[in-house]
């Protein structure tokens, strides 16, 4: 069976910082991560052919620039764009846009950032790419934590609700083998 890889990107100078969105450079942490991923993607699959996505940020292409397989980059694949909260922190967010933050907490899923997305948006923007994963063999997805928690509760059929709460944590891959009923999970995290 044919199985699909997940990965957020090597920790990010913004994610050391705090802050949301942007399109910074892998951290020191970030680059051991992608440093390791060929190593560990290997050992799993072995010969067999894989295609890695990436999306258009530099953190992405950056943690798979180790890798020797065939690359694509998806503008679809970028991550939720935060609007005029984009490069700040979310205690700068409180302050900035106290109202905005009391919302978003409240309907986390449909709250759209001003000038940005939604999860809600988002989903149907990863439209086209999980028509695309539907149809292809083993996939690596470097990506962004609101986007895969978009394509995780997909493969896992969880509701809307839970959605913008799913735990995918740096430097760690996870492997999805859909069968007949859901998909088997296994998850590997990376000491770094
Ligand atoms: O902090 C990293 C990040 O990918 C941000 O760029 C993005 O806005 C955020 O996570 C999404 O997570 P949440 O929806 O929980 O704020």
């Amino acid at each position: 069976p044919r199985s699909i890889f997940f990965s957020r990107h090597g920790e990010s100078q913004y994610n050391v910082e705090g802050k949301l969105g942007g399109d910074s450079l892998l951290s020191p942490r970030g680059m051991e991560y992608s440093k390791a991923l060929p190593a560990l993607i290997k050992e799993n699959i072995g010969d067999q052919p894989l295609t890695v996505w990436t999306s258009t940020l530099r953190r992405t292409i950056q943690t798979g620039e180790n890798l020797q397989y065939t690359k694509l980059t998806w503008k679809s694949l970028d991550e939720l764009d935060a609007g005029v909260c984009d490069g700040m922190t979310y205690e700068e967010i409180e302050h900035a846009y106290p109202d905005d933050f009391a919302n978003r907490d409240e309907d986390k899923f449909n709250y759209r950032y001003r000038g940005g997305e939604s999860y809600r948006d988002v989903v149907l923007r990863l439209e086209p790419v999980i028509m695309e994963l539907e149809r292809q063999e083993n996939i690596l997805i470097i990506g962004h934590q609101a986007i895969l928690r978009c394509l995780y509760a997909y493969f896992h059929y969880l509701p809307q609700e839970d959605l913008p709460y799913i735990k995918i944590p740096l430097h760690t891959v996870i492997k999805l083998t859909p069968r007949a009923y859901g998909c088997e999970e296994e998850r590997y995290p990376l000491p770094i």
